[in-house]
Formats: C-alpha cells, sequence, structure tokens
C-alpha cells in the first residue's frame, strides 16, 4: 500500500487513502469516497486530472501503456494511473 494525499484548489486536505500499487487511482479513490470529475475513464479526455505535488516518480502516469491525452509532468490522469510501492506520501490536487 502507499498513502496517497489528496487536496483541494486551495491545497487543503480532503482525505489521505491508502493505495494499492499497481491499480488505478480513480477506482481506488472513489471507493474512499473521494470525488473526482471524470467522465472517458479511458485517459482521453482529462476530466480526471489532477496536479502532482510530491513524488511524481512514484507515480506510474498510464497503467494501459496505450497512447492518452497528453500530459504535463506534473499532470496525471487518475483513470489510468497508478503508484508504486513507496513509504513516501504521494499528493495529489484536484482540480474541481
Ligand atoms: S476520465 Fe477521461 S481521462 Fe480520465
Amino acid at each position: 500500500m502507499t498513502l496517497i494525499r489528496i487536496e483541494d484548489e486551495k491545497w487543503e486536505l480532503i482525505k489521505e487513502v491508502p493505495i494499492e500499487t499497481w491499480k488505478t487511482l480513480l477506482k481506488q479513490l472513489e471507493a474512499a469516497e473521494v470525488e473526482i470529475p471524470n467522465a472517458c475513464r479511458t485517459g482521453m479526455c482529462a476530466a480526471c486530472m489532477c496536479y502532482i505535488e510530491k513524488w511524481a516518480e512514484h507515480v506510474v502516469k498510464n497503467l494501459k501503456w496505450e497512447p492518452a491525452f497528453p500530459l504535463w509532468e506534473d499532470e496525471v490522469m487518475t483513470c489510468i494511473a497508478g503508484v508504486e510501492e513507496t513509504d513516501e506520501i504521494i499528493i495529489l490536487q484536484t482540480m474541481s
């Protein structure tokens, strides 16, 4: 398990969620009752995009390894992304 801290647009804590590694973030965040906007759930629309504030090196941006919406270094689409095992707390900011 890896811990993810989800913050809102003002960088205020929404929730800290333990995440299973190598499984998509969006489903796990929804299961933890964290609301992330989404639409296609295939990595093509960017509705589920979050900013990565800390520990981007532990974020696996595309578990499907298929073409997806292009992103900047600090952006991640939670519907196709996962995380590696780490003791660090990965910090994401929602765009909503
Ligand atoms: S929901 Fe469309 S890219 Fe994630």
